[in-house]
């Protein structure tokens, strides 16, 4: 049995932004089945929701003169032990973990996240008694990069694992930060976290980790290249050794249309009909007419360029003008956000668009929507692609990252052999998204290949159990 410490910045149900909080909720539960001694570190941010379990306080620490506590809670509905970060000055305001209501980074994110890191050091080595010294400390994006460079100075230090989320988030900041944070100079230069006159956080885990790993195959090969690395990719290339991707899997309790309590109607694969009525509760619950025919799209995520918002903006005009629905629920870029609400007054009968996070909404919208649109223009893994088939939603994906690999198209010898289970297309263009729309709506019109592909999404195991074992054989490796 290896005892694990997890740092992440988020996880779900207790805080969530994105697809980091669904790996950080759902990985360690599946790590904890296969026997493993897992706990969490999560800052104690004022959104935090521990739904009902108890919080207790562990002990307090100093670091640079400031006094924090370490508290500790429960995953809910589960055994794995969260430890909370709590410095009220850094964590304890409303809203986003990261950004300001217009979606600006928090002025002093540097000095918060550094401060989580070197908390979670301090746990790592167990410097705060708890009796518990993990054999691997496994780190999540950029919020907790600091922490294999940190531990790398320490005599005996834990094994460390850093997961790439995403390579567009890096946690850059002027060097003069370095200074400011009081990190050792041993670590503040070009071969270490400093990236073109920047502190770049990241770099912490990609130069110090003993493993990489990112959260699909197909992405561990983009990010060594140019396109896809933002000028990490030499070091990325360099390390590839000890860099691997790990497709990240789904919670199947939260995201089942068989027990889904956030749904109108639960169904399966063999009783498929009661899904229209999931769709006719969507396009009441948007304002849409009622109506069976019309294919619905659905769009749920965070409104920036990563997502292929752009794209989905310039394929509307076409879309309203085919027989077709189309309801979007996300925010982030102000400008794609206004947009796409001036299209859904100009179309109130085709376009809703809610802006906002709506945990309940997404899953009616994964249940009640005949297609999901997902043309990233990169994507490490993506996780509604994945909900998507499990709901027996086709999804359309551009061919980039976990969406090629978790997606297979729909063609004559896939449809035959029965893996067909979307629509995947190649180029990052408005022209090439609106010709996999039009293939889409062909299909819709074939019931037998349509009934086809959704049987052969939900039938897919997109469960943790092989990744869990992926994880688990690296650590037992390390
Ligand atoms: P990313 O992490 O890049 O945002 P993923 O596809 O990995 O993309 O995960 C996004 C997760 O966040 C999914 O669980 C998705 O349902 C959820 N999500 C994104 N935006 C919203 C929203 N506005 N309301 C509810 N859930 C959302
Ligand atoms: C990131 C990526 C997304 C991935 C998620 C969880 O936010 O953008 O593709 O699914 O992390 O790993």
């Amino acid at each position: 049995m290896k005892k694990i410490l997890f740092v992440t910045s988020e996880a779900h149900p207790l805080i969530k932004t994105g697809g980091l909080a669904d790996v950080s909720g759902s990985l360690p539960k599946a790590l904890a089945e296969l026997e493993q001694d897992i706990r969490l570190i999560v800052p104690k941010y004022q959104a935090l929701n521990t739904h009902g379990e108890d919080i207790r306080y562990v002990c307090s620490l100093r670091i640079d003169n400031r006094n924090i506590n370490i508290l500790e809670t429960r995953l809910p509905d589960s055994k794995v032990t969260v430890w909370l970060v709590d410095y009220p000055a850094y964590f304890n305001f409303p809203g986003n973990p990261y950004v300001d209501e217009e979606g600006s980074p928090w002025p002093n994110n540097a000095e918060r996240f550094a401060l989580f890191c070197r908390v979670a050091v301090e746990v790592a080595m167990d410097r705060i008694n708890q009796h518990w010294k993990p054999d691997i400390v496994h780190c999540n994006d950029w919020q907790s990069g600091l922490v294999p460079a940190l531990l790398s100075l320490e005599f005996g230090p834990p094994a460390t694992v850093f997961t790439i989320h995403n390579m567009a988030y890096q946690g850059l900041f002027p060097i003069a930060a370095a200074t400011a944070l009081n990190l050792p100079g041993q670590l503040v230069h070009p071969e270490g976290l400093e990236f073109h006159n920047m502190l770049s956080f990241i770099k912490g885990g990609l130069v110090y980790s003993d493993h990489i790993t990112t959260v699909s195959p197909t992405y561990a090969m983009e990010i060594q290249t140019p396109d896809f690395g933002y000028g990490l990719e030499g070091l990325l290339a360099y390390r590839k050794e000890i860099l691997s991707g790990i497709l990240n899997g789904i919670d199947t309790d939260q995201w089942n249309p068989e027990t889904d309590p956030l749904i109108a109607r639960n169904y399966k694969s063999v009783s498929l009909l009661e899904k229209q009525y999931n769709k006719s509760e969507l396009q009441r619950r948007m304002e849409l007419p009622v109506n069976d025919h019309i294919p619905l799209f659905g769009v749920i995520g965070r409104l920036v360029e990563q997502k292929g918002i752009d794209m989905i903006l310039d394929c509307l005009p076409d879309m309203v003008s085919m027989p077709m629905q189309f309801v979007l629920l996300g925010s982030g870029d102000k400008g794609f956000e206004n947009k796409l609400k001036n299209f859904s007054h100009l179309y109130p009968d085709k376009i809703a668009v809610t802006l906002g996070y709506n945990e309940s909404l997404a899953h009616l919208i994964e249940a009640g929507a005949d297609v999901f649109l997902m043309p990233s223009r990169f994507e490490p893994c993506g996780l509604n692609q994945m909900y998507s088939q499990r709901y027996g939603t086709i999804p359309i994906v551009r061919k980039t990252g976990g969406l090629a690999d978790t997606v297979v198209d729909s063609l004559p010898h896939t449809l035959t052999d029965s893996t067909a289970t979307g629509i995947v297309f190649n180029e990052a263009s408005a022209s090439a998204l609106m010709e996999a729309i039009k293939r889409t709506l062909i299909l819709y019109h074939n019931h037998e290949a349509w009934k086809k592909m959704q049987v052969n999404g939900m039938q897919k195991d997109f469960s943790w159990q092989q990744s869990a074992r992926h994880y688990l054989d690296l650590y037992q490796n390390l």
